[in-house]
């Protein structure tokens, strides 16, 4: 039995949807039972999020292999993780695979991917058996980069990513959760190829009815045009690191793991953008 954490999101519904059509044994562990997809012969367990250390205790019970979907970012982040894996360990789940973050490491420039790094620090300690899918930026959310000016802003330079689309994330996914040999793997996936968000931008504009634009940011002007929204110091670092992790090469990372997994070539910036309605 595979528990599938997150499955009313993106990612967490992609995988679902894949392990009930290739008819696996699966319970779908959500926050709200009502908005859990119909997939045939799966479980619905809900239970009250990664700070509820009962309801998780009883919604991993009997699972060979969790899928742990990280939480939407907050301040006490790591801790909910810490307290999952801890469940996780109390109900004798063997193995969990872990959706971390490309360049997930201590001294990470994007600060999310240092909770990631403190997660599989947990993780690996836990005694548990792990697998760590850590990717690049996904791929779905490039078209909405430019927002509704047109104009993608932020400190990222000349940096590249090679974002990755959540299809080719559930497919390698659905390969780590049921084929055996996957413990202690970690596994990076990203697109077929890098660009910088220049780039980015020209390829939007190729393939949409409007033109967008890349303008960098300084530091400076980063923070001042983003204290608008009033979000709490943590946040705004992380949206910005997003940008400054770019500019330092850490998501300029192309692997062939996607295809190892999922066994076709991930899809590239080009055919996705040439796949969507022009808008
Ligand atoms: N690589 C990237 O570019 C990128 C971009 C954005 C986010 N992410 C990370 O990747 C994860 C999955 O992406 P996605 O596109 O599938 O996101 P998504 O569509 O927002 O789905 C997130 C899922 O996680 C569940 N969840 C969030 N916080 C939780 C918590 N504290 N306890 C229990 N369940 C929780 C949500 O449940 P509810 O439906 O109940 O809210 C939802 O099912 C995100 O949660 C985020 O950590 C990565």
């Amino acid at each position: 039995m595979i528990g599938v954490t997150g499955a009313t999101g993106e990612v967490g519904g992609r995988v679902a949807r894949r392990l009930a059509d290739a008819g696996h044994q699966q319970r779908l562990i959500v926050r709200d039972a009502s908005r859990a997809p119909a997939l045939p012969g799966a479980q619905i367990s809900q239970f009250g999020g990664y700070a509820d250390m009962a309801g998780m205790r009883t919604a991993f019970g009997g699972l060979s292999t969790l899928f742990l979907v990280s939480a939407r970012e907050s301040e006490d982040r790591v801790e909910q993780h810490k307290h999952a894996i801890d469940a996780a360990a109390a109900a004798g789940v063997e193995r969990v695979v872990y959706l971390s973050f490309l360049g997930a490491a201590a001294d990470a420039t994007f600060t999310f991917a240092r909770d990631h790094f403190r997660t599989e620090q947990h993780l690996r300690a836990s005694g548990l058996d792990f697998t760590f899918s850590r990717q690049n930026l996904y791929l779905d959310l490039v078209p909405l980069l430019g927002g509704s000016e047109g104009v993608i802003r932020g400190p990222a330079g000349s940096g590249r990513l090679a974002p990755v689309l959540r299809d080719d994330v559930a497919d390698a996914l659905l390969t780590m959760l049921t084929e055996p040999g996957h413990e202690g793997a970690v596994y990076e996936l990203t697109g077929p190829e890098s660009l910088s968000l220049s780039e980015l931008a020209a390829e939007i504009s190729r393939y949409s009815a409007r033109p967008v634009t890349f303008e960098n940011e300084t530091l400076e002007q980063a923070h001042s045009a983003r204290a608008k929204y009033g979000a709490p110091e943590w946040e705004v670092a992380g949206w910005i690191s997003t940008y400054t992790a770019i500019a330092a090469g850490e998501l300029d990372v192309v692997t062939s793991h996607v295809q190892r997994l999922a066994g076709h070539e991930p899809i590239g910036v080009r055919e996705f953008l040439g796949r969507q309605p022009r808008r």
